[in-house]
């Protein structure tokens, strides 16, 4: 990372209350990232991502190519394509289509255990349960004995390539300068596309995918059942074969290049835009001081540099591109995991520790969120503040002791995102 960036990290992302005594993030060589600037240092000037609701790139590929990649997002997957045998929906648009396509969806789905009273135990099968069988055979259910349920909310998809493009310094820079009491966890998870290889976790609500890619061939499995070169065998049913309902070879996506041109797709996606006739308005300008001030940007990060163009990220999978770095992002969140008393109980990819922790909200396009939280059951704003508690208890605190007006503006800040 050049001086420069670390100055406008610095700058940026900590929140104003904690700026005055802060001191400078990292050299982020300690962190066990594997992201490497590889190229000559660079000093070059950072500008805003582009945002847009309009389906249009974000100079990540052309928009030919994102409008081509787009139909595979969007393409109905049927038995003779490979759907399931077990799976939740048929296309990606099913989940990922409010406002647009690439948005999220009132679509939950279903992950259950067991607390043995020390650690959580995944079912036969894993702790997804999937909704939907191409055979009644192969219904899935949740096995007795497993108590823990969890709810999980589609996300939106927005801004993804730039999320991706974070360097794991700055997310390990963010949680450092955290308050202890606040701070947030930074875990280590698995590149699929660079075996052998870790980096910062930042995609799901346990932060449990470091890549658009990996997240593509998960999702493409776990929700619509099509096997690929990264993920080349189905998922069982309850943790039995469903081989004998499986009738297209795998990996069903043969050469891999529908999980190219479905992450091509997610990179060149535009950040979600702000209400910018909302924004204006003095009650929501007094509420986004008053989000600083109560404490909320915290978690809530305003404000996050991308890495330089050049970075070889991704366990050197991928290098950060012009259009995805030297880019000033308003993500509103931190992509740590939290305690703030939500946890679902369920263990992912970041061990025990993380049973009870949930990723920061991100609160770019909340306006389009009419279902909160990752569990989707939170019907409000108003509602979803009234759930912070643990690391998120004091700030919760201040926003209910604020005057009634004042709490008004914070909630016409909110939804201006
Ligand atoms: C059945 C609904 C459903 C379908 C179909 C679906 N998703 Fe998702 N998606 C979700 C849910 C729910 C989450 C959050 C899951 C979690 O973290 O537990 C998610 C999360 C993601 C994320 C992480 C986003 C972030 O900001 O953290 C990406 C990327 C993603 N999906 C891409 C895809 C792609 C690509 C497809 C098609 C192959 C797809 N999804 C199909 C429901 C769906
Ligand atoms: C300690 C970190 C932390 C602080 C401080 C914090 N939040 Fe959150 N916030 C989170 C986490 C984590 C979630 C997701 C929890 C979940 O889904 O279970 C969240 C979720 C939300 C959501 C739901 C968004 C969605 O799309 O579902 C809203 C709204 C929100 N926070 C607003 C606020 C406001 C306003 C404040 C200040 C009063 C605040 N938060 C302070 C961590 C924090």
């Amino acid at each position: 990372m050049t001086l420069r960036h670390q100055l406008v990290i610095a700058l940026l992302v900590l929140p104003a209350p904690w700026m005055a005594g802060a001191c400078s993030p990292g050299d982020g060589s300690s962190d066990g990232s594997t992201d490497v600037h590889g190229a000559e240092v660079t000093v070059n000037a950072l500008t805003e991502a582009p945002t847009g609701f309009d389906g249009l790139t974000n100079g990540f590929a052309t928009q030919a190519a994102m409008d081509e990649a787009a139909a595979v997002f969007t393409q109905i997957e049927d038995v003779g394509d490979g759907l399931g045998p077990v799976y939740n929906r048929q296309s990606c648009r099913d989940c990922h289509n409010n406002p647009v396509v690439g948005g999220s969806s009132d679509v939950t789905e279903l992950r259950v255990g067991h607390f043995n009273g020390t650690i959580f135990v995944e079912p036969p099968g894993g702790s997804l349960i999937q909704d939907r069988a191409i055979d009644p055979a192969i219904q899935e259910v949740v096995p007795p004995g497993n108590e823990v349920r969890a709810l999980r909310i589609s996300l939106n998809l927005f801004g993804g390539g730039f999320v991706e493009a974070i360097a794991d310094s700055t997310l390990a820079s963010l949680a450092a300068n955290q308050p202890a009491a606040q701070r947030g966890s930074l875990i280590q998870v698995p590149v699929l596309e660079a075996a052998g290889h870790t980096r910062a976790g930042r995609f799901g609500w346990k932060d449990q995918h470091p890549s658009l890619l990996t997240c593509a061939a998960v999702e493409y499995l776990d929700e619509i059942g099509i096997t690929t070169p990264l993920l080349p065998v189905e998922e069982t049913s309850n943790g039995n074969s469903v081989a004998a309902f499986d009738h297209v070879p795998d990996p069903e996506d043969a050469d891999g290049s529908d999980l190219a041109a479905l992450t091509l797709f997610m990179r060149s996606l535009k950040a979600p835009p702000v209400d910018a006739t909302r924004a204006a308005t003095a009650s929501a300008q007094r509420g986004s001081n008053l989000f600083n001030q109560i404490g909320c940007a915290v978690c809530h990060v305003r404000s996050i540099a991308t890495a330089p163009a050049g970075t070889v990220i991704n366990g050197g999978a991928f290098t950060v591109p012009p259009a995805l770095g030297d880019k000033i992002i308003h993500p509103l969140c931190d992509f740590l995991l939290h305690n703030i008393g939500t946890g679902d109980g369920i263990v992912q990819n970041g061990g025990q520790s993380t049973r009870n922790q949930i990723r920061t909200a991100c609160l770019w396009g909340v306006r389009t969120r009419p279902h909160l939280m990752h569990d989707g059951q939170s019907a409000t704003l108003t509602e979803a503040i009234g759930r912070h508690a643990n690391q998120a208890a004091t700030a919760r605190a201040n926003f209910n002791n604020l005057s009634a007006t004042s709490k008004q503006d914070v909630l016409n800040f909110l939804s201006s995102l």
